[in-house]
């Protein structure tokens, strides 16, 4: 199944359930004063599951873009060091308010993973929460039930708040949750450890791939938890990690969604990508990093400006150019690239996505523009900041701390230095 059958298989799934498909929210949060930018499927939908405001039906899927830069969620460090977090991804979800609960939520998973997509049963694995004893809150006894209908009860796991209680940021709607996990190791590999032993264990081949969360709570301002309105199902499954599960890739960045722009860098660059991991992989490249850098952040960066939020210097905008910025650091350092590169990949992201994501295609010179814009003023930027780095020359001296925000203001995220 090529990405966008799977995108579509799963709208069409829960269209047969009954959901009403709803087209993405802008990944730019720009009503919600509590986050910057959408970071999985709920948060725009926030005031149902509030009971603020009336859904246009009790039962929604969709595919929303999501950004996972700032905040509680940020997997920016990770990404290109993994094959399975990203700046920018899709989160697809199915959404019951105040209708639906656990039991469908879960038949309803099982059904689509292991018939739809058929995905090996005896490859996946479900937690359930264990409760907590601070928040007053108990094991989750009826989502266990229900996937002992399922599943043999030794592929249930038991996780505690960290893992299974989901929590939208430090305020919100939240509730215990479900999650889904596929061993996606060899046969051989499986033989030789049981996966249940990997489970939310960072093991780069036993991901999570799905998280059903039963949302009972709204957590306040003062840490307290209130029972919601009504009980809500908000579902969400990382889209790029079920195309590799579904299309047998060894990451994310080996499916269809990723080859056009790897490849692209890979004929710019006149360098090969090899799909080293630094976990997994001895001889690891630095070159495979830079390059799912690169295509990561280009995603992050045109989806953005294309909803509206230009990179700037401040808020919203000033995280854009950092992440475009960090882009080129990547490109430049490793990859030897001299000439700004993101721009010549945006039409080919926005060809990928006019199915989906339309706005891209439909602003794709706009876009373009801005990225060229932003490339070519940072590189100038990037070259004048390096003669004044040899200058400074670090290995004998020590920066003030003028010196040292005035690299910082340069770079981009400092930790983010590779290695
Ligand atoms: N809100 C949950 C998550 O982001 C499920 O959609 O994982």
């Amino acid at each position: 199944m090529t990405s966008r059958e799977i995108r579509r298989q799963f709208l069409d799934f829960f269209a047969s359930k009954e959901h009403k498909i709803i087209p993405s929210a802008p990944i730019v949060a720009k009503s919600d004063p509590t986050l910057m930018f959408i970071n999985s499927g709920m948060a725009p939908l926030k005031d149902y599951f509030l009971g603020n405001q009336q859904p246009p039906s009790r039962r929604i899927a969709d595919t929303q873009k999501c950004l996972r830069v700032t905040g509680k969620h940020n997997d920016l460090e990770d990404v290109g060091r993994d094959g399975y977090h990203h700046t920018m991804f899709e989160m697809l979800g199915n959404w019951s308010f105040g209708d639906y609960f656990k039991k469908e939520a879960i038949r309803w998973s099982w059904e689509l993973l292991t018939e739809v997509y058929k995905l090996p049963k005896d490859q996946l694995y479900v937690s359930v929460f264990a409760g907590d004893e601070k928040e007053g809150l108990p094991f989750d006894q009826e989502a266990f039930d229900e996937w002992k209908k399922y599943i043999a009860e030794d592929r249930i796991l038991a996780f505690g708040k960290k893992e299974n209680f989901w929590e939208m940021g430090e305020q919100g709607p939240c509730g215990p949750c479900s999650e889904i996990h596929v061993d996606l190791r060899s046969e051989a590999e499986r033989q030789a450890k049981d996966g249940k032993q990997l489970v939310n264990a960072d093991d780069p081949n036993v991901i999570e791939v799905w998280n059903n969360v039963f949302m009972q709570f709204n957590r306040r301002a003062d840490g307290r938890l209130d029972e919601l309105p009504a009980k809500s199902v908000d579902t969400g499954m990382g889209f790029e990690r079920l195309c590799r599960a579904v299309q047998g890739a060894s990451s994310n960045y080996d499916t269809d969604l990723w080859k056009p722009l790897i490849g692209f860098l890979e004929s710019f660059s006149e360098i090969k990508y090899t799909g080293t991991y630094p976990e997994v992989d001895a001889n690891w490249s630095m070159t495979d990093i830079a390059m799912r850098v690169v295509a990561d952040h280009l995603r992050a960066v045109s989806f953005t400006i294309a909803d509206g939020e230009l990179p700037s210097n401040t808020g919203a905008g000033y995280v854009i150019r950092r992440i475009l910025r960090r882009a080129v650091r990547y490109y430049y350092s490793f990859l030897n690239l001299r000439e700004p590169v993101m721009y010549r990949m945006c039409p080919i992201l926005a060809e990928e996505f006019s199915d989906v994501f339309p706005e891209l295609k439909s602003q794709v010179d706009f876009v373009v523009k801005v990225i060229l814009e932003e490339e070519k003023s940072f590189l100038r930027t990037l070259e004048s900041g390096l003669k004044r780095i040899d200058a400074l020359d670090l290995v004998n001296n020590t920066v003030d701390g003028k010196q040292a925000f005035e690299l910082y203001d340069t770079f981009g995220f400092p930790s983010t230095l590779p290695a």
